[in-house]
């Protein structure tokens, strides 16, 4: 499996994949209305490929408010169906956490039960756009203490 930087001609098979894992509409999630219009942060946006070169994962982040405080937003992340349950998720995941120099929290909507193994825990009184199952607006800190204190509502990324 090669790891590397998404770049802009690979955009569309990382859409691709999104598809394929994704149920159809995703792009109706409340989550996309915080990307709409807004780059992604490029460092963290890898593509996993195979030995034949074929996208088996992919995962992006953008930047979020949350209240006036800045948080990254993990997602979408997906794994191919054949290579899901190899680890490469959990790859994706942790290799960019390591790489988030200079954010201090990151949120995503998603599966707890997914997610806790990375130190996400529910996030209280952080409200991501409706319809969202407030169960499943999960954040980890990247330095200490950086969700304390942080709540309000996610909105789009703004300097
Ligand atoms: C979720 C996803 C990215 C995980 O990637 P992966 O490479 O298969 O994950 P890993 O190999 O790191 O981990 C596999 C483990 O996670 C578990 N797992 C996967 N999805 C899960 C979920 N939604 N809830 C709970 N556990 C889950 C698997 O059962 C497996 O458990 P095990 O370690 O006990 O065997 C991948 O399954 C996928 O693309 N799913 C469809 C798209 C999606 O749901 N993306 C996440 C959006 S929130």
């Amino acid at each position: 499996m090669e790891l590397s930087r998404e770049r802009t001609e690979d955009w569309w098979e990382v859409e691709a994949l999104y598809d394929l894992c994704f149920a159809p509409g995703r792009e109706a999630l409340s989550s996309y209305r915080l990307r709409d219009g807004i780059p992604p942060v490029a460092e963290l946006c890898l593509v996993a490929r195979d030995e034949a070169g074929i996208v088996a994962g992919a995962i992006r982040y953008w930047p979020v408010r949350v209240g006036h405080w800045p948080a990254l937003l993990l997602g979408p992340v997906a794994v191919h169906p054949t290579h899901q349950g190899e680890g490469l998720g959990a790859f994706l995941i942790e290799s960019t956490l390591d790489r988030a120099h200079g954010w201090d929290r990151v949120m995503l909507v998603g599966d707890a039960p997914y997610y806790s193994r990375f130190g996400f825990e529910k996030l209280e009184g952080v409200v991501m756009p409706p319809p969202t199952n407030p169960d499943r607006v999960l954040g980890r800190e990247l330095t200490e203490g950086a969700w304390e204190g942080v709540a309000g509502d996610v909105t789009q990324w703004s300097d």
